[in-house]
Protein backbone atom coordinates (compact mmCIF):
# COMPACT_ATOMS: atom_id res chain seq x y z
CA UNK A 1 0.00 0.00 0.00
CA UNK A 2 1.05 3.73 -0.43
CA UNK A 3 0.59 5.08 2.91
CA UNK A 4 0.95 8.93 4.00
CA UNK A 5 2.40 9.27 7.04
CA UNK A 6 1.70 13.02 8.74
CA UNK A 7 4.57 13.37 11.51
CA UNK A 8 6.71 10.67 9.96
CA UNK A 9 9.67 12.58 11.38
CA UNK A 10 8.79 12.05 14.90
CA UNK A 11 9.27 9.63 17.72
CA UNK A 12 6.37 7.52 16.74
CA UNK A 13 6.74 8.41 13.23
CA UNK A 14 9.94 7.38 12.24
CA UNK A 15 9.62 3.76 13.65
CA UNK A 16 6.30 3.40 11.75
CA UNK A 17 8.07 4.43 8.58
CA UNK A 18 10.96 1.98 9.19
CA UNK A 19 8.22 -0.79 9.86
CA UNK A 20 6.09 0.21 6.83
CA UNK A 21 9.02 0.27 4.45
CA UNK A 22 10.01 -3.22 5.67
CA UNK A 23 6.95 -4.88 5.46
CA UNK A 24 6.92 -3.87 1.57
CA UNK A 25 4.69 -0.73 2.28
CA UNK A 26 5.39 2.84 0.28
CA UNK A 27 5.56 5.48 2.21
CA UNK A 28 5.22 9.45 1.97
CA UNK A 29 6.53 11.20 4.81
CA UNK A 30 4.55 14.45 5.71
CA UNK A 31 5.79 16.83 8.27
CA UNK A 32 6.87 20.39 9.02
CA UNK A 33 9.49 19.77 11.59
CA UNK A 34 8.29 21.36 14.09
CA UNK A 35 9.39 18.68 16.78
CA UNK A 36 11.50 16.72 14.47
CA UNK A 37 14.70 16.97 13.01
CA UNK A 38 16.02 16.02 9.62
CA UNK A 39 18.60 13.85 11.02
CA UNK A 40 16.12 11.58 11.76
CA UNK A 41 15.31 10.84 8.27
CA UNK A 42 18.47 10.28 6.85
CA UNK A 43 18.54 7.41 9.75
CA UNK A 44 15.76 5.75 8.93
CA UNK A 45 16.95 5.66 5.59
CA UNK A 46 19.93 3.91 6.97
CA UNK A 47 18.21 1.59 8.72
CA UNK A 48 15.73 0.41 5.23
CA UNK A 49 18.57 0.96 3.06
CA UNK A 50 16.55 3.56 0.49
CA UNK A 51 15.33 6.89 -0.01
CA UNK A 52 12.22 8.17 2.08
CA UNK A 53 10.02 10.10 0.29
CA UNK A 54 9.84 13.23 2.07
CA UNK A 55 7.35 16.63 1.78
CA UNK A 56 7.77 19.34 4.08
CA UNK A 57 4.49 21.05 4.64
CA UNK A 58 2.10 21.90 7.75
CA UNK A 59 -1.48 19.55 8.14
CA UNK A 60 -2.83 23.17 8.03
CA UNK A 61 -2.55 23.97 4.66
CA UNK A 62 -5.03 22.51 2.11
CA UNK A 63 -2.31 23.59 -0.27
CA UNK A 64 0.74 21.79 0.96
CA UNK A 65 -1.65 18.79 1.70
CA UNK A 66 -3.07 18.60 -2.16
CA UNK A 67 0.61 18.77 -3.32
CA UNK A 68 1.03 15.83 -2.31
CA UNK A 69 -2.42 14.10 -3.38
CA UNK A 70 -1.31 15.69 -6.78
CA UNK A 71 1.65 13.28 -7.33
CA UNK A 72 0.54 10.23 -5.11
CA UNK A 73 -2.13 7.83 -5.49
CA UNK A 74 -2.35 7.37 -1.61
CA UNK A 75 -4.21 4.75 -0.33
CA UNK A 76 -4.29 5.16 3.86
CA UNK A 77 -2.99 7.83 5.97
CA UNK A 78 -1.56 7.33 9.60
CA UNK A 79 -1.77 10.74 11.26
CA UNK A 80 0.82 10.77 13.97
CA UNK A 81 0.87 14.61 13.04
CA UNK A 82 0.62 16.70 16.35
CA UNK A 83 1.29 18.56 19.56
CA UNK A 84 1.99 16.95 22.57
CA UNK A 85 2.98 18.34 25.50
CA UNK A 86 0.35 18.82 27.89
CA UNK A 87 1.60 21.73 30.36
CA UNK A 88 2.45 23.84 26.96
CA UNK A 89 -1.16 22.96 26.40
CA UNK A 90 -2.53 24.17 29.25
CA UNK A 91 -0.58 27.60 28.79
CA UNK A 92 -1.28 27.81 24.72
CA UNK A 93 -3.89 26.32 24.37
CA UNK A 94 -5.00 28.36 20.78
CA UNK A 95 -1.76 26.67 19.56
CA UNK A 96 -3.40 22.93 20.36
CA UNK A 97 -6.78 23.47 19.22
CA UNK A 98 -5.65 25.16 15.97
CA UNK A 99 -2.41 22.25 15.20
CA UNK A 100 -4.24 19.35 16.38
CA UNK A 101 -8.04 20.05 16.02
CA UNK A 102 -8.38 22.66 13.03
CA UNK A 103 -4.71 20.75 11.66
CA UNK A 104 -6.44 17.60 11.25
CA UNK A 105 -9.81 18.97 9.71
CA UNK A 106 -7.83 20.52 6.80
CA UNK A 107 -6.32 16.83 6.65
CA UNK A 108 -9.47 15.03 6.65
CA UNK A 109 -10.93 17.60 3.97
CA UNK A 110 -8.59 17.05 1.86
CA UNK A 111 -8.48 13.31 1.83
CA UNK A 112 -12.04 13.54 0.79
CA UNK A 113 -11.34 15.58 -1.85
CA UNK A 114 -8.98 13.43 -2.93
CA UNK A 115 -11.30 10.04 -2.34
CA UNK A 116 -8.95 8.62 0.00
CA UNK A 117 -10.62 7.81 3.46
CA UNK A 118 -8.47 5.52 5.02
CA UNK A 119 -7.18 6.64 7.93
CA UNK A 120 -5.39 5.55 11.41
CA UNK A 121 -5.25 8.18 14.30
CA UNK A 122 -3.03 8.98 17.01
CA UNK A 123 -5.39 9.09 20.27
CA UNK A 124 -4.48 8.50 23.86
CA UNK A 125 -4.52 6.69 27.05
CA UNK A 126 -5.14 10.61 28.23
CA UNK A 127 -8.54 10.31 26.97
CA UNK A 128 -9.29 8.16 29.54
CA UNK A 129 -9.52 10.80 32.49
CA UNK A 130 -8.88 9.41 35.87
CA UNK A 131 -10.43 5.70 35.02
CA UNK A 132 -12.77 4.25 37.49
CA UNK A 133 -10.74 0.88 37.25
CA UNK A 134 -8.22 -0.97 36.06
CA UNK A 135 -7.54 -2.47 33.34
CA UNK A 136 -8.74 -0.09 30.92
CA UNK A 137 -11.79 -1.44 28.35
CA UNK A 138 -12.21 1.10 25.03
CA UNK A 139 -15.88 1.38 26.07
CA UNK A 140 -14.68 3.28 29.54
CA UNK A 141 -16.33 6.76 29.65
CA UNK A 142 -13.82 9.34 28.58
CA UNK A 143 -12.89 12.93 29.24
CA UNK A 144 -10.06 15.69 29.27
CA UNK A 145 -8.63 17.62 31.71
CA UNK A 146 -6.50 19.78 29.64
CA UNK A 147 -6.34 20.92 26.07
CA UNK A 148 -4.09 18.48 24.80
CA UNK A 149 -6.56 15.37 26.04
CA UNK A 150 -9.22 17.38 25.06
CA UNK A 151 -7.55 17.61 21.36
CA UNK A 152 -7.74 14.18 20.93
CA UNK A 153 -11.15 13.70 22.43
CA UNK A 154 -12.57 16.34 19.65
CA UNK A 155 -10.57 14.83 16.72
CA UNK A 156 -12.11 10.90 17.66
CA UNK A 157 -15.63 12.63 17.42
CA UNK A 158 -14.89 14.87 14.72
CA UNK A 159 -14.16 11.50 12.71
CA UNK A 160 -16.85 9.36 14.09
CA UNK A 161 -19.25 12.46 12.27
CA UNK A 162 -17.33 12.36 9.55
CA UNK A 163 -18.07 8.59 9.24
CA UNK A 164 -21.72 9.35 10.09
CA UNK A 165 -21.68 11.38 6.82
CA UNK A 166 -19.95 9.00 4.71
CA UNK A 167 -20.06 5.46 5.36
CA UNK A 168 -17.34 4.94 2.69
CA UNK A 169 -14.77 5.71 5.65
CA UNK A 170 -12.44 3.80 7.17
CA UNK A 171 -11.11 4.80 10.32
CA UNK A 172 -8.66 3.38 13.31
CA UNK A 173 -8.44 5.42 16.80
CA UNK A 174 -5.35 4.03 18.55
CA UNK A 175 -5.42 5.12 21.70
CA UNK A 176 -1.64 4.53 23.05
CA UNK A 177 -0.86 4.07 27.05
CA UNK A 178 2.82 5.36 27.39
CA UNK A 179 5.97 4.63 24.73
CA UNK A 180 8.95 4.42 25.42
CA UNK A 181 12.50 2.67 24.03
CA UNK A 182 13.82 3.07 21.10
CA UNK A 183 14.83 0.80 17.66
CA UNK A 184 17.31 -1.96 18.15
CA UNK A 185 20.10 0.10 15.96
CA UNK A 186 20.02 3.31 18.47
CA UNK A 187 20.32 4.98 15.43
CA UNK A 188 17.06 6.34 15.89
CA UNK A 189 14.65 7.36 19.37
CA UNK A 190 13.04 10.23 21.07
CA UNK A 191 14.83 13.66 20.94
CA UNK A 192 12.80 15.78 23.15
CA UNK A 193 13.36 19.33 23.42
CA UNK A 194 14.69 21.15 26.46
CA UNK A 195 13.90 19.11 29.63
CA UNK A 196 12.28 15.91 29.05
CA UNK A 197 8.77 15.90 30.59
CA UNK A 198 8.14 12.39 30.72
CA UNK A 199 9.62 9.72 32.96
CA UNK A 200 11.87 7.58 30.59
CA UNK A 201 13.54 10.22 28.99
CA UNK A 202 14.37 11.84 31.84
CA UNK A 203 15.52 8.65 33.63
CA UNK A 204 17.62 8.31 30.68
CA UNK A 205 19.43 11.65 30.87
CA UNK A 206 19.77 11.01 34.32
CA UNK A 207 21.63 7.96 33.81
CA UNK A 208 23.47 9.48 31.37
CA UNK A 209 24.68 12.44 33.61
CA UNK A 210 23.03 15.34 32.02
CA UNK A 211 20.50 15.28 34.52
CA UNK A 212 21.87 15.51 38.47
CA UNK A 213 18.74 13.35 39.77
CA UNK A 214 14.91 12.54 38.90
CA UNK A 215 12.05 14.12 41.16
CA UNK A 216 9.23 11.40 41.51
CA UNK A 217 6.63 12.90 41.55
CA UNK A 218 4.47 11.60 44.62
CA UNK A 219 4.70 8.65 46.70
CA UNK A 220 1.56 8.52 48.65
CA UNK A 221 -0.67 7.30 45.49
CA UNK A 222 -2.49 4.31 46.56
CA UNK A 223 -0.30 1.94 44.54
CA UNK A 224 2.10 -0.67 45.87
CA UNK A 225 5.29 1.61 46.42
CA UNK A 226 3.00 4.73 46.34
CA UNK A 227 4.57 6.00 43.03
CA UNK A 228 2.08 6.37 40.05
CA UNK A 229 2.01 3.25 37.59
CA UNK A 230 1.90 3.41 34.01
CA UNK A 231 1.23 0.89 30.97
CA UNK A 232 4.77 1.51 28.78
CA UNK A 233 5.04 0.39 25.45
CA UNK A 234 8.27 -0.59 23.26
CA UNK A 235 7.89 1.72 20.57
CA UNK A 236 9.03 -0.79 18.15
CA UNK A 237 5.23 -2.70 19.35
CA UNK A 238 3.43 0.47 19.04
CA UNK A 239 4.93 0.74 15.47
CA UNK A 240 4.29 -2.92 14.17
CA UNK A 241 0.17 -2.00 15.40
CA UNK A 242 0.26 0.37 13.02
CA UNK A 243 1.33 -1.68 10.03
CA UNK A 244 -0.67 -3.99 11.22
CA UNK A 245 -4.09 -1.56 11.35
CA UNK A 246 -2.78 -0.14 7.62
CA UNK A 247 -3.04 -3.94 6.63
CA UNK A 248 -6.13 -4.75 8.03
CA UNK A 249 -7.77 -1.45 7.62
CA UNK A 250 -10.53 -2.60 4.15
CA UNK A 251 -12.23 -5.04 6.59
CA UNK A 252 -13.10 -2.60 9.24
CA UNK A 253 -16.92 -1.34 8.82
CA UNK A 254 -17.53 0.96 11.52
CA UNK A 255 -14.38 3.38 14.00
CA UNK A 256 -12.94 1.32 15.78
CA UNK A 257 -11.32 2.33 18.84
CA UNK A 258 -8.00 0.14 20.12
CA UNK A 259 -5.98 0.55 23.12
CA UNK A 260 -2.41 -0.35 22.60
CA UNK A 261 -0.51 -1.18 25.80
CA UNK A 262 0.97 -4.22 26.91
CA UNK A 263 -1.76 -4.84 30.07
CA UNK A 264 1.13 -4.52 32.60
CA UNK A 265 1.75 -1.91 35.11
CA UNK A 266 4.69 -0.73 36.51
CA UNK A 267 5.48 2.02 39.22
CA UNK A 268 7.93 5.10 38.56
CA UNK A 269 10.30 2.85 41.26
CA UNK A 270 10.56 0.30 39.36
CA UNK A 271 11.10 1.48 35.97
CA UNK A 272 14.17 3.13 37.74
CA UNK A 273 15.19 -0.11 38.86
CA UNK A 274 14.74 -1.27 35.25
CA UNK A 275 16.38 1.21 33.55
CA UNK A 276 19.77 0.53 36.44
CA UNK A 277 19.74 -2.75 35.64
CA UNK A 278 19.84 -2.27 31.86
CA UNK A 279 22.13 0.57 32.05
CA UNK A 280 24.63 -0.04 34.60
CA UNK A 281 24.27 3.29 36.07
CA UNK A 282 22.67 4.61 39.18
CA UNK A 283 19.54 6.76 39.07
CA UNK A 284 19.51 9.26 41.88
CA UNK A 285 16.59 10.09 43.15
CA UNK A 286 14.24 12.59 45.05
CA UNK A 287 10.54 12.33 46.38
CA UNK A 288 9.01 15.55 44.65
CA UNK A 289 5.26 16.42 45.80
CA UNK A 290 2.80 15.11 43.04
CA UNK A 291 2.40 16.65 39.62
CA UNK A 292 -1.19 18.41 39.07
CA UNK A 293 -3.29 16.22 36.76
CA UNK A 294 -1.55 13.13 37.07
CA UNK A 295 -3.37 9.94 38.16
CA UNK A 296 -2.43 6.85 40.66
CA UNK A 297 -2.76 3.81 38.00
CA UNK A 298 -3.37 3.61 34.06
CA UNK A 299 -2.90 0.84 32.22
CA UNK A 300 -4.93 -1.06 29.22
CA UNK A 301 -6.80 -4.23 28.47
CA UNK A 302 -5.49 -4.78 25.48
CA UNK A 303 -7.09 -7.54 24.27
CA UNK A 304 -8.90 -6.02 21.53
CA UNK A 305 -5.99 -5.13 19.74
CA UNK A 306 -5.25 -8.87 19.54
CA UNK A 307 -8.83 -10.00 18.41
CA UNK A 308 -9.02 -7.45 15.65
CA UNK A 309 -5.29 -6.95 14.42
CA UNK A 310 -4.08 -9.95 15.57
CA UNK A 311 -1.38 -7.67 17.76
CA UNK A 312 0.62 -7.71 20.96
CA UNK A 313 3.19 -6.31 22.25
CA UNK A 314 6.08 -8.45 22.59
CA UNK A 315 8.22 -6.14 23.88
CA UNK A 316 8.78 -6.04 28.09
CA UNK A 317 10.31 -3.62 30.13
CA UNK A 318 14.14 -5.01 30.34
CA UNK A 319 14.04 -4.44 26.94
CA UNK A 320 12.59 -1.24 26.46
CA UNK A 321 15.12 0.10 29.08
CA UNK A 322 17.89 -1.59 27.28
CA UNK A 323 16.91 -0.10 23.59
CA UNK A 324 16.42 3.34 25.54
CA UNK A 325 19.58 3.18 27.09
CA UNK A 326 21.17 2.06 24.05
CA UNK A 327 20.10 5.52 21.81
CA UNK A 328 20.57 7.55 25.00
CA UNK A 329 24.24 6.30 24.84
CA UNK A 330 24.86 6.87 21.47
CA UNK A 331 23.62 9.80 21.03
CA UNK A 332 23.75 11.89 24.36
CA UNK A 333 22.55 14.86 22.28
CA UNK A 334 19.54 13.27 20.52
CA UNK A 335 19.83 13.90 17.03
CA UNK A 336 22.58 16.66 17.13
CA UNK A 337 24.85 14.29 18.51
P1 LIG B 1 6.53 13.83 18.01
O1 LIG B 1 6.43 15.25 18.44
O2 LIG B 1 7.86 13.18 18.07
O3 LIG B 1 5.96 13.68 16.52
C1 LIG B 1 4.97 14.50 16.00
C2 LIG B 1 5.45 14.96 14.63
O4 LIG B 1 4.45 15.79 14.03
C3 LIG B 1 6.73 15.78 14.68
O5 LIG B 1 7.63 15.26 13.73
C4 LIG B 1 6.28 17.20 14.31
O6 LIG B 1 7.29 17.92 13.64
C5 LIG B 1 5.07 16.90 13.43
N1 LIG B 1 4.06 17.96 13.40
C6 LIG B 1 3.47 18.59 14.46
N2 LIG B 1 2.58 19.50 14.02
C7 LIG B 1 2.57 19.43 12.66
C8 LIG B 1 1.87 20.12 11.64
N3 LIG B 1 0.99 21.08 11.93
N4 LIG B 1 2.09 19.78 10.35
C9 LIG B 1 3.00 18.82 10.04
N5 LIG B 1 3.71 18.15 10.96
C10 LIG B 1 3.50 18.45 12.25
O7 LIG B 1 5.45 13.01 18.86
P2 LIG B 1 5.24 11.44 18.99
O8 LIG B 1 5.57 11.06 20.37
O9 LIG B 1 5.86 10.74 17.84
O10 LIG B 1 3.66 11.40 18.87
C11 LIG B 1 2.98 11.15 17.66
C12 LIG B 1 1.49 11.26 17.88
O11 LIG B 1 1.09 10.35 18.88
C13 LIG B 1 1.03 12.63 18.37
O12 LIG B 1 -0.20 12.94 17.76
C14 LIG B 1 0.84 12.44 19.86
O13 LIG B 1 -0.13 13.31 20.39
C15 LIG B 1 0.36 11.00 19.91
N6 LIG B 1 0.63 10.35 21.20
C16 LIG B 1 1.91 10.36 21.69
C17 LIG B 1 2.18 9.77 22.92
C18 LIG B 1 3.56 9.84 23.53
O14 LIG B 1 3.68 9.71 24.76
N7 LIG B 1 4.63 10.01 22.76
C19 LIG B 1 1.14 9.13 23.63
C20 LIG B 1 -0.14 9.10 23.07
C21 LIG B 1 -0.37 9.74 21.84
C1 LIG C 1 4.72 8.69 34.00
C2 LIG C 1 4.81 8.56 35.52
C3 LIG C 1 4.56 10.66 36.68
C4 LIG C 1 8.24 12.50 35.13
C5 LIG C 1 1.90 11.54 29.51
C6 LIG C 1 0.74 12.31 28.95
C7 LIG C 1 -0.15 11.39 28.17
C8 LIG C 1 0.64 10.61 27.11
C9 LIG C 1 1.86 9.96 27.69
C10 LIG C 1 0.48 11.74 25.03
C11 LIG C 1 3.78 9.39 36.27
C12 LIG C 1 5.95 10.10 36.88
C13 LIG C 1 7.20 11.63 35.41
C14 LIG C 1 9.17 12.80 36.16
C15 LIG C 1 7.94 11.35 37.65
N1 LIG C 1 1.12 11.48 26.06
N2 LIG C 1 7.06 11.06 36.63
N3 LIG C 1 8.98 12.20 37.39
O1 LIG C 1 1.85 11.43 32.68
O2 LIG C 1 1.44 8.94 32.27
O3 LIG C 1 1.41 10.52 30.37
O4 LIG C 1 2.62 10.92 28.43
O5 LIG C 1 -0.64 11.42 24.73
O6 LIG C 1 -1.11 12.19 27.58
O7 LIG C 1 0.02 12.89 30.02
O8 LIG C 1 3.56 10.02 31.42
O9 LIG C 1 6.00 9.84 31.45
O10 LIG C 1 4.93 12.03 32.11
O11 LIG C 1 4.73 10.06 33.63
O12 LIG C 1 7.84 10.84 38.77
O13 LIG C 1 10.11 13.59 36.00
O14 LIG C 1 6.09 9.07 35.93
O15 LIG C 1 4.10 11.26 37.86
O16 LIG C 1 3.41 8.68 37.41
P1 LIG C 1 2.00 10.26 31.81
P2 LIG C 1 4.88 10.55 32.10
Amino acid sequence: MKVLVTGGAGYIGSHTVVLLIEAGHEVVVFDNFCNASKESIRRVEKIVNQKITVVEGDIRSREELQKVFDVHTIDAVIHFAGLKAVGESVEKPFIYYDNNVHGSTVLFEVMAKNACKSIIFSSSATVYGDPHTTPILENFPTSATNPYGRSKLMVEEILRDVYVSDSEWKIVLLRYFNPVGAHKSGTIGEDPNGIPNNLMPFIAQTAVGKREYLSVFGDDYDTPDGTGVRDYIHVVDLADAHVKAVEKISNFNEVMTINLGTGKGYSVLEMVKAFEKASGRRVPYKIAPRRAGDIATCFADPSYAKEILGWVATRGVDEMCEDGWRWQMSNPMGYKS
